[in-house]
């Protein structure tokens, strides 16, 4: 692949379209229910999106975790795999795909990214240490925790600003980091974590002048630096998009030089390479030998990590298409489409548009409904009642209680509707823009949740909420009222 070529398409309209640079070939029918069934479905359901049957689904946007489109090449090296417990062949292919896309000598495979999680936290975290981080990923967080750490987030002021120009409000704070290693002193810290394309604040990326800075106080310090990639591709395609000095490199160069940045990588392959399974990767032996003794324990053989070898397989070609511009951009693309439309149509979502989803800004759209009320989960229903749309709260749900037993009210409350890659197409997308337009023009009927059920770690997959007024039933006459027999 050349490095300096465009791959935007213009159109003659001036019309800024995103063009699929594929073809679908595989298709899986969807469902469109009656507004009324989707009714029953999200209050059994707990008025907790993660509760619902695809089969009350439209369109899912709840997460692009293991619902990327696979290529046709990913699906066909399924069919070679070498089913050994040790010593596979596929796994071979896997490790080579490493070594050309992360620049890795050393490889350690697991089932999915908080594997990964559990593995690192457990090896590098002792009582009482704390890792500064961008920003936390909720598995993240329970593993560092659980091993009786404690997170710090060093974010920049623009990171938690819905609306922003700033072309990288995944930055880490670096004056704020060097006061953190002054305070708690460098033994304390365990490593410090960069998560790209920074997940909970909406998809937000990094630049490498920044890693640049991390890595010099890290080094400085002699403090470890790890790094999330479950979502490298699109930080390392906004890098080239938005860093001036990556115009013109490779997408290949740009991620061996953030790699290269750091001392130790982990993924969720859901994401990265659009498979499932995950990995942690090095270059340091040190490092890697001292977490090699617990994947046989938790994870399977070192050479398939828990996943199936199909898996393996797929996900050796999955990470080489992370090279490929027209891959990881498809997502992006899609989204700023979406933001865009949205913006236009006053409809409050998190600036610039960054990868994995659409956010749109619950606090702002709701702003009638109290942060104790969960806006961002009462906005996930409420969606879902109107559209079938899927998305995913991001907002206190996902967070805990403290000590007291009351809510840690979060930083932003934030519907995330996320954009798995080459899955939805442009009249899909323009569904739910259309729909949510309407429900922001009603956004008035939409009331509160509270818990009935309340798991107490990790809440927000398992819980069960009810509406604190008859609400859902007012939005959907209004919607019979506004739309007739339409689905
Ligand atoms: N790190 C980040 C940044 C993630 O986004 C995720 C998962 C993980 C780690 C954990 O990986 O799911 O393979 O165990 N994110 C998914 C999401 C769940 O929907 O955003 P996993």
């Amino acid at each position: 692949m050349e490095n300096n070529r465009s791959y935007s398409v213009k159109f003659f309209s001036g019309e800024e379209i995103p063009l699929e640079l594929h073809k679908v070939r595989i298709v899986q029918k969807l469902n469109l229910i009656p507004i009324e069934e989707r009714l029953k479905a999200i209050v059994e359901g707990g008025f907790n999106t993660f509760l619902l049957t695809t089969k009350t689904v439209f369109l899912d946007m709840l997460t692009d975790s293991g619902t990327n489109a696979m290529s046709d090449n990913q699906v066909a090296s399924m069919l070679r795999a070498d089913d050994a417990y040790a010593g596979s062949q596929s796994y071979m292919r896997l490790e080579e795909s490493i070594r050309e896309v992360f620049n890795c000598k050393y490889f350690l495979p697991v089932h999915q990214g908080r594997a990964a999680e559990n593995i690192i936290s457990k090896v590098f975290i002792k009582p009482g240490d704390v890792v500064p981080m961008n920003y936390h990923f909720t598995t993240t967080k329970a593993h560092i925790e659980i091993n009786g750490g404690s997170i710090l987030e060093i974010y920049t002021d623009e990171a938690l600003k819905v609306k922003s120009q700033h072309p990288f409000k995944g930055n880490l704070d670096t004056a704020r980091l060097k006061e953190v290693i002054k305070k708690y002193g460098a033994s304390k810290v365990a490593y410090i974590r960069l998560e790209a394309s920074t997940n909970l604040i909406g998809g937000q990326p990094f630049s490498i002048a920044n890693m640049r800075e991390v890595r010099k106080i890290a080094q400085k310090h002699g403090i470890m630096t790890v790094l999330d990639a479950s979502l490298i591709g699109e930080n390392a395609y906004f890098i080239k998009q938005r860093e001036p000095e990556f115009k013109n490199k490779s997408i290949k160069e740009i991620l061996h030089q953030m790699i290269g940045l750091v001392d130790l990588t982990y993924f969720s392959s859901r994401k990265v390479s659009s498979t499932r399974g995950g990995g942690i990767c090095t270059n340091n032996l040190e490092i890697h030998n001292k977490m090699k003794d617990l994947v046989p324990l938790f994870e399977g053989f070192y050479t398939y990590g828990g996943m199936s070898i199909r898996e393996v397989e797929a996900m050796a070609i999955g990470l080489i298409e992370t090279l490929d511009e027209t891959i990881i951009s498809q997502s992006p693309l899609f989204i700023r489409f979406m933001v865009n439309e949205l913006e236009r149509l006053g409809v409050p979502v998190v600036t610039p548009a960054g990868g994995l989803g659409v956010h749109i800004d619950a606090g702002t759209f709701l702003s009638h409904v109290p942060q104790t009320e969960y806006p961002a989960g009462a906005l996930a229903s409420a969606f879902f009642l109107i559209s079938g749309v899927r998305g995913m709260e991001r907002g206190t749900i996902s967070s805990v209680r403290d000590a007291n037993g009351n809510d840690v009210l979060a930083d932003i409350e934030l519907l995330r509707l996320a954009m798995p890659r080459r899955v939805f197409t442009l009249s899909q997308v323009k569904y739910a823009i259309d729909r949510l337009h309407w429900l922001y023009k009603n956004r008035k009927l939409v009331g509160g949740l509270k818990f009935y059920e309340e798991p107490p770690v990790l809440r927000f997959f398992g819980g069960k909420l009810k509406p604190t007024s008859p609400w859902p039933e007012k939005l959907v006459a209004k919607f019979r009222a506004d739309f007739g027999d339409s689905l």
